[in-house]
């Protein structure tokens, strides 16, 4: 049957793809989720071979990993989704370069399926510094905060589960995203021509109050 919507999220560090997944996972839609960095971010000691260096080390840096070992990632985490073919499934940071994205197309192709949708979020390199330096996550429901637009209700504490515990990533400084940046300017920026002459590329402004951008994604969804 193959009826899944499957969808792209793409965009610059910070551009919200997390934010928006979150929301898109507990719509009428109820995607899951395929966020790379999340799988990275689960496999900090694995090292990478062709790199010699830890998977912590790469993203800690700001560095993409080798599209090979990336490709892997993705066709693993599909496999755990069961009846993935019949899923809503959203890629959140997934493809990132031109060889990724041939080698989804690819993908998709030989299981008779295909992306519906490419978000594309539009935001300025000078509003990234504030979400990224001011991001926190809730330690045990992943609840995504910022110091500066979206604090928790109560100081301290989650909206959803009430832990006091919050976390912030080790690629979150000025230094990390200033690499992350001009990643995504030489490796990732070309995406939006190749996804526009095929026929997929939706874009949204992406600094505008989220609840905003959410109903912009999800008119373009239900097209
Ligand atoms: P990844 O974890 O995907 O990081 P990223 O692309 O840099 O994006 P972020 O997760 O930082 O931002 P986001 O767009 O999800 O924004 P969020 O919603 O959290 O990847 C990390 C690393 O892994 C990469 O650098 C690379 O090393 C490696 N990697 C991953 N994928 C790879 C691939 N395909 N190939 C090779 N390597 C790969 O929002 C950010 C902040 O802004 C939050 O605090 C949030 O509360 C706030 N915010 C969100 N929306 C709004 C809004 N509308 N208004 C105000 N505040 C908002
Ligand atoms: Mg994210």
């Amino acid at each position: 049957m193959n009826s899944g919507k499957w969808i792209v999220l793409l965009g610059a560090p910070g551009c919200g793809k997390g934010t928006q997944s979150e929301l898109l996972v507990n719509s009428d839609f109820s995607f899951k989720v395929i966020c790379v960095g999340d799988i990275l971010r689960e496999n900090l000691q694995t090292v990478v071979p062709q790199l010699g260096k830890t998977v912590g080390e790469i993203i800690g840096n700001g560095t993409l990993l080798p599209d090979a070992v990336i490709v892997d990632f993705v066709k693993n985490a599909m496999a755990k989704i069961d009846d993935f073919l019949n899923t809503n499934l959203i890629f959140d940071g997934f493809p990132r370069t031109l060889g990724q994205a041939e080698a989804l197309l690819t993908m998709t192709k030989a299981l008779g399926h295909k992306i519906s949708h490419v978000i594309n979020f539009e935001i300025d390199d000078d509003v990234l510094v504030k979400r990224i330096t001011g991001r926190s996550k809730c330690k045990d429901c992943g609840k995504i905060y910022n110091d500066y637009f979206s604090k928790p209700k109560i100081s301290g504490v989650c909206d959803i589960c009430g832990c006091k515990e919050f976390v912030r990533r080790s690629d979150d400084n000025e230094t990390a995203l200033n690499k992350r940046l001009s990643e995504y300017y030489s490796k990732t920026q070309p995406l939006i021509e190749f996804y526009k002459n095929l026929n997929l590329l939706y874009s949204v402004k992406a600094d505008t109050d989220t609840s905003i951008v959410y109903k912009n994604v999800t008119e373009i969804l239900s097209r």
